[in-house]
């Protein structure tokens, strides 16, 4: 089957399965056909009265090589992370989000052999964010400061439907809020207009088989949609 997209289709419940966090890219290329079809695809998201709030800048080659090299620079001397402009998480996460965060830590350090006392290695794994985990692309996504809760939604709304249109391509992806705190170091490569935060990134590319992972789990259905009526 074909589209006006390209030959490139999936069935949707197979995009939304098969996609998932991946952090290990292998070097393969990205053409840029590929990533101009998906977000010319992604643009049709829906956002509240049609505003559209994300800015998305698409880093690869030479820039990101650059970008790696100056937050790999600074995690090798330890340096502070930047000050933060939106708090990632609220400061206590009360049942049963302390949980399922908690869990979630447990299946991906387990999946890389990295005990929970391991500080260290829990460090170096984080560390592979600002490595894009390998990939050769670089996507960032910011929200102009002005912008309230739904906005922010509807950015949420735009990357899944990037993160799912990648998959149709063959694709993977990771979204990082890990970017948020070496944003300067972002910005430095980006010159993002004063007015915009930086929301997160995503890495994308090929995935690299070989690389660990549990599939992490979800909370049972009963947990978080409640049916009222028939
Ligand atoms: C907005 C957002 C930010 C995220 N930031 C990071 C990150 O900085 N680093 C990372 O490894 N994973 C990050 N993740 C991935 C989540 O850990 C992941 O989505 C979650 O554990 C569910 O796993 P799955 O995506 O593999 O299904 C982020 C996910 C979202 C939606």
């Amino acid at each position: 089957m074909s589209s006006q997209w390209g030959d490139a289709i999936l069935d949707v419940y197979e995009a939304v399965r098969s996609r998932r966090s991946v952090r290990g890219f292998t070097d393969r290329q990205v053409p840029r056909e590929v990533l101009e079809r998906v977000l010319s695809a992604a643009a049709w998201s829906p956002s509240g009265s049609n505003i559209q709030p994300w800015h998305i800048y698409v880093l690869t080659g030479e820039p990101l090589a650059e970008l790696k090299k100056r937050a790999g620079k600074r995690v090798a001397a330890g340096e502070p992370w930047d000050e933060r402009e939106y708090e990632m998480y609220p400061s206590a996460l009360k049942p049963p989000y302390g949980e399922r965060r908690s869990a979630f830590g447990k299946e991906r350090y387990s999946a890389l052999g990295i005990v929970r006392e391991d500080w260290e290695a829990r460090q170096r794994a984080a560390a592979a964010n600002w490595d894009c985990f390998g990939a050769p692309v670089a996507l960032f996504c910011y929200i102009d400061r002005d912008m309230g809760p739904p906005q922010w939604a509807d950015v949420g709304m735009y990357l899944q439907t990037v993160m799912l249109l990648l998959r149709a391509e063959g694709l993977h992806s990771c979204p990082q809020m890990a970017w948020s705190v070496y944003r300067r170091t972002v910005a430095e490569l980006l010159s993002p207009p004063d007015d915009l935060i930086l929301f997160c990134g995503m890495s994308i590319g090929y995935e690299d088989v070989t690389e660990n992972y549990v599939r992490t789990g979800r909370a049972p259905l009963d947990e978080t949609v409640t049916f009222v009526g028939g």
